[in-house]
Protein backbone atom coordinates (compact mmCIF):
# COMPACT_ATOMS: atom_id res chain seq x y z
CA UNK A 1 0.00 0.00 0.00
CA UNK A 2 1.32 3.05 -1.11
CA UNK A 3 1.74 5.62 2.10
CA UNK A 4 0.01 8.89 1.18
CA UNK A 5 -0.19 10.09 4.99
CA UNK A 6 3.78 10.26 4.37
CA UNK A 7 3.22 11.87 0.85
CA UNK A 8 0.98 15.20 2.94
CA UNK A 9 2.93 15.19 5.75
CA UNK A 10 6.08 16.41 3.00
CA UNK A 11 4.02 19.00 1.69
CA UNK A 12 6.17 22.06 2.57
CA UNK A 13 9.25 20.17 1.33
CA UNK A 14 6.98 19.73 -2.22
CA UNK A 15 6.10 23.10 -1.56
CA UNK A 16 9.89 24.59 -1.19
CA UNK A 17 10.65 22.22 -4.19
CA UNK A 18 7.71 23.89 -6.11
CA UNK A 19 8.89 27.15 -5.54
CA UNK A 20 12.18 26.68 -6.34
CA UNK A 21 11.95 24.92 -9.38
CA UNK A 22 8.71 26.16 -11.19
CA UNK A 23 8.99 27.88 -14.71
CA UNK A 24 6.81 28.94 -17.31
CA UNK A 25 8.28 27.12 -20.57
CA UNK A 26 6.87 28.99 -23.67
CA UNK A 27 6.73 32.14 -21.61
CA UNK A 28 4.60 34.81 -23.83
CA UNK A 29 3.62 38.00 -22.17
CA UNK A 30 0.04 38.24 -23.12
CA UNK A 31 -0.73 41.92 -21.24
CA UNK A 32 -4.15 42.09 -21.22
CA UNK A 33 -6.83 39.74 -22.05
CA UNK A 34 -10.51 39.31 -22.00
CA UNK A 35 -11.03 36.65 -19.29
CA UNK A 36 -9.52 33.59 -17.79
CA UNK A 37 -10.92 30.30 -17.88
CA UNK A 38 -9.30 27.75 -15.82
CA UNK A 39 -10.09 23.83 -17.21
CA UNK A 40 -9.54 20.62 -15.11
CA UNK A 41 -10.94 18.08 -12.92
CA UNK A 42 -11.35 16.72 -9.67
CA UNK A 43 -7.85 17.40 -7.73
CA UNK A 44 -6.36 19.37 -10.51
CA UNK A 45 -9.86 20.91 -11.22
CA UNK A 46 -9.72 22.64 -7.54
CA UNK A 47 -6.78 25.07 -7.70
CA UNK A 48 -9.46 26.43 -10.55
CA UNK A 49 -11.94 27.18 -8.16
CA UNK A 50 -9.24 28.76 -5.72
CA UNK A 51 -7.20 30.82 -8.59
CA UNK A 52 -11.08 32.15 -9.33
CA UNK A 53 -12.47 33.24 -5.84
CA UNK A 54 -8.81 34.73 -5.19
CA UNK A 55 -8.81 36.83 -8.59
CA UNK A 56 -12.22 37.98 -7.92
CA UNK A 57 -10.39 40.30 -5.46
CA UNK A 58 -7.62 41.44 -7.06
CA UNK A 59 -8.27 41.71 -11.24
CA UNK A 60 -12.09 43.16 -12.98
CA UNK A 61 -11.85 40.59 -15.60
CA UNK A 62 -13.75 37.73 -15.79
CA UNK A 63 -12.97 34.80 -14.47
CA UNK A 64 -14.46 31.33 -15.06
CA UNK A 65 -13.93 27.51 -13.75
CA UNK A 66 -15.06 24.57 -16.40
CA UNK A 67 -14.67 21.56 -15.22
CA UNK A 68 -16.16 19.53 -18.52
CA UNK A 69 -15.19 18.65 -21.58
CA UNK A 70 -17.54 21.41 -22.98
CA UNK A 71 -16.45 25.39 -22.83
CA UNK A 72 -18.78 28.15 -22.45
CA UNK A 73 -19.78 30.02 -25.83
CA UNK A 74 -17.80 33.39 -24.35
CA UNK A 75 -14.23 31.46 -24.52
CA UNK A 76 -12.99 32.93 -27.75
CA UNK A 77 -10.30 34.57 -29.33
CA UNK A 78 -8.94 37.04 -26.72
CA UNK A 79 -9.13 35.10 -23.89
CA UNK A 80 -6.73 32.90 -21.42
CA UNK A 81 -7.68 29.36 -21.00
CA UNK A 82 -5.34 27.44 -18.64
CA UNK A 83 -5.82 23.52 -18.68
CA UNK A 84 -4.95 22.10 -15.20
CA UNK A 85 -4.22 18.33 -15.70
CA UNK A 86 -1.36 16.70 -13.23
CA UNK A 87 -1.50 13.19 -15.75
CA UNK A 88 -2.31 15.45 -18.30
CA UNK A 89 -4.30 12.37 -19.77
CA UNK A 90 -7.87 13.77 -18.62
CA UNK A 91 -10.02 13.87 -21.58
CA UNK A 92 -12.28 16.51 -20.04
CA UNK A 93 -9.06 18.66 -19.91
CA UNK A 94 -8.13 17.69 -23.02
CA UNK A 95 -10.76 18.36 -24.65
CA UNK A 96 -11.42 21.72 -23.44
CA UNK A 97 -7.83 22.58 -24.14
CA UNK A 98 -8.43 21.50 -27.57
CA UNK A 99 -11.77 23.66 -28.33
CA UNK A 100 -10.19 26.56 -26.64
CA UNK A 101 -7.15 26.34 -29.53
CA UNK A 102 -10.00 25.96 -32.25
CA UNK A 103 -11.42 29.20 -31.08
CA UNK A 104 -8.32 31.10 -31.08
CA UNK A 105 -7.99 31.65 -27.04
CA UNK A 106 -4.72 31.42 -26.06
CA UNK A 107 -4.00 28.50 -24.25
CA UNK A 108 -1.61 27.84 -21.15
CA UNK A 109 -0.93 24.50 -19.53
CA UNK A 110 -0.36 22.65 -16.16
CA UNK A 111 1.06 19.59 -16.17
CA UNK A 112 3.11 16.40 -15.14
CA UNK A 113 3.37 14.94 -18.05
CA UNK A 114 0.50 13.26 -20.29
CA UNK A 115 -1.26 14.60 -23.92
CA UNK A 116 -1.35 17.57 -22.44
CA UNK A 117 2.41 18.17 -21.89
CA UNK A 118 3.15 17.32 -25.46
CA UNK A 119 0.42 19.10 -26.64
CA UNK A 120 2.07 22.10 -25.17
CA UNK A 121 5.60 21.39 -26.52
CA UNK A 122 4.06 20.47 -30.01
CA UNK A 123 2.54 23.75 -30.30
CA UNK A 124 4.68 26.00 -28.58
CA UNK A 125 2.53 26.75 -25.46
CA UNK A 126 3.38 28.45 -22.55
CA UNK A 127 3.24 25.48 -19.95
CA UNK A 128 4.61 24.69 -16.37
CA UNK A 129 5.80 21.21 -15.66
CA UNK A 130 5.27 20.00 -12.31
CA UNK A 131 7.03 17.59 -9.61
CA UNK A 132 5.80 13.69 -11.31
CA UNK A 133 5.31 10.71 -9.57
CA UNK A 134 2.38 12.13 -7.06
CA UNK A 135 -1.22 11.46 -7.16
CA UNK A 136 -3.29 15.05 -8.37
CA UNK A 137 -4.58 15.43 -4.73
CA UNK A 138 -1.46 15.44 -3.34
CA UNK A 139 0.29 17.56 -5.20
CA UNK A 140 -2.09 20.28 -5.05
CA UNK A 141 0.86 22.42 -3.51
CA UNK A 142 3.17 22.05 -7.13
CA UNK A 143 0.21 23.02 -9.24
CA UNK A 144 -0.74 25.60 -6.96
CA UNK A 145 2.61 27.23 -7.52
CA UNK A 146 2.45 26.17 -10.87
CA UNK A 147 -0.28 28.43 -11.55
CA UNK A 148 1.11 30.94 -10.15
CA UNK A 149 3.81 31.24 -11.54
CA UNK A 150 1.73 30.98 -15.09
CA UNK A 151 -0.30 33.86 -13.90
CA UNK A 152 2.90 35.73 -13.05
CA UNK A 153 4.63 35.19 -16.14
CA UNK A 154 1.62 35.99 -18.79
CA UNK A 155 -0.31 38.26 -17.28
CA UNK A 156 1.68 39.87 -14.35
CA UNK A 157 -0.86 38.39 -11.56
CA UNK A 158 0.97 37.81 -8.11
CA UNK A 159 -0.42 35.17 -6.25
CA UNK A 160 -0.20 35.23 -2.37
CA UNK A 161 2.03 32.51 -1.70
CA UNK A 162 5.31 34.23 0.02
CA UNK A 163 3.92 33.15 3.63
CA UNK A 164 3.27 29.63 2.42
CA UNK A 165 6.21 27.58 3.80
CA UNK A 166 5.54 29.40 7.27
CA UNK A 167 1.70 27.72 7.19
CA UNK A 168 3.17 24.37 6.61
CA UNK A 169 5.31 24.47 9.46
CA UNK A 170 3.36 23.38 12.04
CA UNK A 171 3.76 19.94 11.73
CA UNK A 172 2.36 18.73 15.43
CA UNK A 173 -0.27 21.47 15.48
CA UNK A 174 -1.56 20.18 12.11
CA UNK A 175 -1.65 16.64 13.09
CA UNK A 176 -3.36 16.64 16.10
CA UNK A 177 -6.54 19.00 14.47
CA UNK A 178 -6.58 16.36 11.74
CA UNK A 179 -6.64 13.33 14.16
CA UNK A 180 -9.14 15.31 15.99
CA UNK A 181 -10.91 15.66 12.70
CA UNK A 182 -10.86 12.30 11.80
CA UNK A 183 -12.25 10.86 15.03
CA UNK A 184 -15.24 13.65 14.80
CA UNK A 185 -16.12 12.82 11.56
CA UNK A 186 -15.34 8.57 11.67
CA UNK A 187 -18.99 7.00 10.97
CA UNK A 188 -20.73 10.10 9.69
CA UNK A 189 -21.66 11.58 6.44
CA UNK A 190 -19.53 14.81 6.76
CA UNK A 191 -21.19 17.87 5.94
CA UNK A 192 -19.02 20.76 5.07
CA UNK A 193 -20.19 24.32 5.51
CA UNK A 194 -18.47 27.36 4.39
CA UNK A 195 -19.37 30.79 3.07
CA UNK A 196 -18.77 31.52 -0.74
CA UNK A 197 -14.83 32.62 -0.23
CA UNK A 198 -14.10 29.47 1.05
CA UNK A 199 -16.14 26.91 -1.02
CA UNK A 200 -13.06 25.39 -3.01
CA UNK A 201 -11.66 24.42 0.49
CA UNK A 202 -15.13 23.05 1.73
CA UNK A 203 -14.89 21.35 -1.92
CA UNK A 204 -11.49 20.41 -1.40
CA UNK A 205 -12.78 18.71 1.76
CA UNK A 206 -15.46 16.89 0.19
CA UNK A 207 -13.04 15.40 -2.73
CA UNK A 208 -10.32 14.49 -0.28
CA UNK A 209 -12.91 12.59 2.04
CA UNK A 210 -14.71 10.83 -0.94
CA UNK A 211 -11.24 9.55 -1.99
CA UNK A 212 -9.28 8.93 0.49
CA UNK A 213 -11.23 7.90 3.11
CA UNK A 214 -14.14 6.78 1.04
CA UNK A 215 -16.65 8.53 2.33
CA UNK A 216 -20.14 10.44 1.00
CA UNK A 217 -20.10 13.83 2.01
CA UNK A 218 -22.27 17.02 1.40
CA UNK A 219 -20.87 20.84 0.93
CA UNK A 220 -23.22 23.71 1.96
CA UNK A 221 -22.31 27.33 0.87
CA UNK A 222 -23.58 29.95 2.97
CA UNK A 223 -25.15 32.32 1.91
CA UNK A 224 -27.09 30.08 -0.31
CA UNK A 225 -27.36 27.58 2.73
CA UNK A 226 -29.74 29.94 4.34
CA UNK A 227 -32.35 30.16 1.62
CA UNK A 228 -32.69 26.07 1.94
CA UNK A 229 -30.59 23.78 3.81
CA UNK A 230 -30.72 25.55 6.81
CA UNK A 231 -34.74 24.31 6.96
CA UNK A 232 -33.57 20.46 6.09
CA UNK A 233 -31.45 20.32 9.58
CA UNK A 234 -34.58 20.91 11.55
CA UNK A 235 -35.51 17.27 10.10
CA UNK A 236 -32.47 15.53 9.94
CA UNK A 237 -31.58 12.28 11.26
CA UNK A 238 -27.96 12.37 13.52
CA UNK A 239 -25.99 10.37 10.53
CA UNK A 240 -24.29 13.95 9.41
CA UNK A 241 -21.81 15.80 11.45
CA UNK A 242 -20.82 19.27 10.01
CA UNK A 243 -17.57 20.99 9.86
CA UNK A 244 -17.75 24.94 9.45
CA UNK A 245 -14.95 26.41 8.19
CA UNK A 246 -14.09 30.13 9.05
CA UNK A 247 -12.13 32.61 7.42
CA UNK A 248 -11.22 35.48 9.84
CA UNK A 249 -14.47 37.07 11.64
CA UNK A 250 -17.50 36.03 9.38
CA UNK A 251 -20.72 36.34 11.77
CA UNK A 252 -23.13 34.01 8.87
CA UNK A 253 -20.60 31.81 9.20
CA UNK A 254 -20.81 31.67 13.29
CA UNK A 255 -24.65 31.84 12.95
CA UNK A 256 -24.86 28.48 10.84
CA UNK A 257 -22.68 26.81 13.29
CA UNK A 258 -24.84 27.86 15.98
CA UNK A 259 -27.62 27.40 14.16
CA UNK A 260 -27.05 24.02 13.31
CA UNK A 261 -26.06 23.37 16.54
CA UNK A 262 -29.24 24.64 18.60
CA UNK A 263 -31.14 22.16 16.38
CA UNK A 264 -29.46 19.08 18.23
CA UNK A 265 -26.72 18.45 15.20
CA UNK A 266 -22.83 17.91 15.92
CA UNK A 267 -20.78 20.51 14.50
CA UNK A 268 -16.99 21.69 14.46
CA UNK A 269 -15.82 24.76 13.88
CA UNK A 270 -12.46 24.74 12.14
CA UNK A 271 -10.84 28.01 11.49
CA UNK A 272 -8.05 28.29 8.88
CA UNK A 273 -7.15 31.53 9.06
CA UNK A 274 -2.83 31.66 8.48
CA UNK A 275 -2.98 35.18 6.85
CA UNK A 276 -3.27 35.44 3.61
CA UNK A 277 -6.18 34.13 1.11
CA UNK A 278 -4.54 31.32 -1.19
CA UNK A 279 -2.16 30.61 2.10
CA UNK A 280 -5.45 29.60 4.03
CA UNK A 281 -6.66 27.38 1.44
CA UNK A 282 -3.03 25.82 1.79
CA UNK A 283 -3.47 25.18 5.80
CA UNK A 284 -7.07 23.83 4.91
CA UNK A 285 -6.31 21.44 2.24
CA UNK A 286 -3.21 20.05 4.06
CA UNK A 287 -5.63 19.82 7.48
CA UNK A 288 -8.18 17.72 5.33
CA UNK A 289 -5.75 16.14 3.57
CA UNK A 290 -4.10 14.27 6.43
CA UNK A 291 -7.67 13.74 8.66
CA UNK A 292 -8.95 12.23 5.22
CA UNK A 293 -6.05 9.74 5.34
CA UNK A 294 -5.94 8.93 8.90
CA UNK A 295 -10.06 8.52 8.70
CA UNK A 296 -9.72 6.41 5.53
CA UNK A 297 -6.67 4.16 7.29
CA UNK A 298 -8.78 4.26 10.43
CA UNK A 299 -11.74 2.54 8.41
CA UNK A 300 -9.53 0.07 6.84
CA UNK A 301 -8.68 1.06 3.54
CA UNK A 302 -6.75 1.85 1.19
CA UNK A 303 -6.33 5.80 0.68
CA UNK A 304 -4.84 6.34 -2.36
CA UNK A 305 -6.60 3.78 -4.55
CA UNK A 306 -9.42 5.18 -6.39
CA UNK A 307 -10.29 2.39 -8.16
CA UNK A 308 -13.78 3.64 -9.27
CA UNK A 309 -12.26 6.98 -10.78
CA UNK A 310 -10.82 4.41 -13.16
CA UNK A 311 -13.72 2.91 -13.82
CA UNK A 312 -15.15 6.05 -15.15
CA UNK A 313 -12.16 7.39 -16.64
CA UNK A 314 -12.25 4.34 -19.14
CA UNK A 315 -16.28 4.61 -19.69
CA UNK A 316 -15.64 7.93 -20.40
CA UNK A 317 -13.36 7.03 -23.65
CA UNK A 318 -15.10 4.90 -25.11
CA UNK A 319 -18.21 7.53 -25.03
CA UNK A 320 -16.48 10.87 -25.41
CA UNK A 321 -16.39 11.79 -29.61
CA UNK A 322 -12.11 12.23 -30.56
C1 LIG B 1 -6.76 11.60 -7.96
C2 LIG B 1 -7.58 12.76 -8.06
C3 LIG B 1 -8.60 12.89 -9.16
C4 LIG B 1 -7.93 13.47 -10.42
C5 LIG B 1 -8.93 13.63 -11.56
C6 LIG B 1 -8.33 14.31 -12.77
O1 LIG B 1 -5.76 11.88 -7.01
O2 LIG B 1 -7.41 13.60 -7.24
O3 LIG B 1 -9.61 13.72 -8.69
O4 LIG B 1 -7.36 14.71 -10.09
O5 LIG B 1 -9.40 12.37 -11.92
O6 LIG B 1 -7.10 13.76 -13.12
P1 LIG B 1 -5.88 14.74 -13.38
O7 LIG B 1 -5.71 15.50 -12.11
O8 LIG B 1 -4.72 13.85 -13.67
O9 LIG B 1 -6.26 15.58 -14.54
Amino acid sequence: MRDILVEYINWRRQLELALRNSRTSNPTRLGSVDGIVFTGMGGSGIVGDVLAEYLKEVTELPVAVVKSYRLPRYVRRGWLAVAISYSGNTLETLNAAREALRRGSSVAVIASGGRLLELAKELRLPYVAVEPGLLPRVAFPSLLVGASVLLRDLLDLELELSEGLRVLEDLEGVLKLSERLAAFLRGAIPVFVATEELYPLALRAKNEFNENAKVVCKVEVIPEWGHNDIVGWEGASGVFKVVVFRYGSNELTDFAARYIARLGHEVEVVDVSRGGYIESILYGSWVVGLASVILGRSLGVDPSETRSIGVYKEFLAKVLPP
